[in-house]
């Protein structure tokens, strides 16, 4: 592929390669000097017109941890808001001679448009558009379960057959949930989904997952649950729900998350809110690897580029790659 728009554009052995990529690229964290030549010459931009803290940072470290150089664009403050065009903007940035684009946009289909318009010659890389997609998500939260449910070793070359996913709360305005359905179905787990019926999308029953209105039956039955925020920015005011009730039924507390399997982790996408989907006392608690995600964030977001731009170069464990 040349680029990486959805989730569900991956095989399962390109989501394979990906996670096993990550897992190499996770080595050069431990080291002392935490950087590999790869991309030396090659320049990326980060173009956010929408905000970011994990996915910008994560990108813009992986990238400087493959010594690409790197040009960080964000929509505020920028002639964007004199009412330029994507178009102009990409344009613009072809002129300077990028290499890769990181996309993040409101509008669904924005990274989609800017891959297939001819605009520019830049790879291009989604990192979330609207409610649509956010594949990097979908392959860092793939790769945390792979490393808690099967092991970083234990899990090179393999999937997540069987294993059973349970994503909780606002799916219908969430580009995680979509990204990690189309995503998890493809590496082979069952995945239900757990949710009001008001933010379930419509065509739901087209999805590749079982969908669930009863939160505490499908817990015991969970090697994993992700919560997800609702995303009141994305709503009409009218329809928020009310925070108790909705803690009440769809929330994640410590007495609920007693009723996971042992062996069962708690992630988020991030960012949380606390008292709302998830208490602080599960957020803080050892199950919860919503820190780790973001870590991981960056050996996947390391993996895609260099699977993307690294051309034909040799593995990063080959000893001529490493940083001496
Ligand atoms: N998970 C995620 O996309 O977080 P940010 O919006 O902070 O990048």
């Amino acid at each position: 592929q040349r680029h990486l728009i959805s989730a569900a554009d991956l095989t399962r052995d390109d989501a394979v390669l990906i996670l096993d990529t990550a897992e190499e690229m996770a080595r050069v964290a431990d080291r002392p000097i935490k950087k590999l030549p790869t991309l030396r010459g090659r320049t990326i931009v980060n173009l956010f017109f929408e905000d970011s803290t994990r996915t910008r940072i994560s990108f813009e470290a992986a990238e400087k941890r493959l010594s690409a150089d790197v040009i960080n664009f964000s929509a505020k403050g920028s002639s964007v808001s004199k009412g330029e065009s994507l178009k102009d903007t990409a344009q613009t940035l072809e002129a300077m001679g990028v290499d890769a684009v990181v996309i993040r946009h409101g509008a669904s289909g924005a990274p989609y448009r800017l891959a297939n318009s001819g605009w520019i010659d830049a790879v291009v890389v989604n990192a979330g558009d609207g409610t649509h997609q956010h594949p990097t998500q979908a392959l860092l939260d793939a790769f945390t379960m792979r490393r808690r449910l099967i092991g970083p070793d234990a899990g090179i070359g393999q999937d997540l057959a069987g294993k059973r996913i349970t994503i909780v709360g606002d799916v219908l305005h969430s580009r995680v949930a979509r990204s990690n359905v189309d995503l998890l179905h493809t590496l082979g787990a069952e995945v239900t989904l757990v949710a009001p019926p008001t933010l379930l999308p419509v065509g739901i029953e087209t999805w590749p997952c079982a969908v669930s209105y009863d939160l505490d039956s499908t817990l015991p039955k969970s090697d994993a649950v992700m919560m997800l925020r609702v995303q009141r920015e994305r709503m009409n005011a009218a329809f928020f729900p009310t925070e108790r009730e909705y803690s009440r039924r769809y929330g994640l507390d410590g007495d609920r998350m007693a009723r996971m399997p042992e062996h069962a982790v708690v992630m988020h996408p991030g960012p949380m809110v606390r008292g709302m989907e998830i208490t602080a006392e599960v957020a803080d608690s050892d199950r919860c690897t919503v820190v780790e995600q973001v870590a991981n964030g960056v050996s996947i977001r390391m993996a895609v580029l260099y699977l993307l731009l690294g051309g034909n170069e040799p593995a990063v464990t080959h000893p001529r790659t490493e940083e001496k």
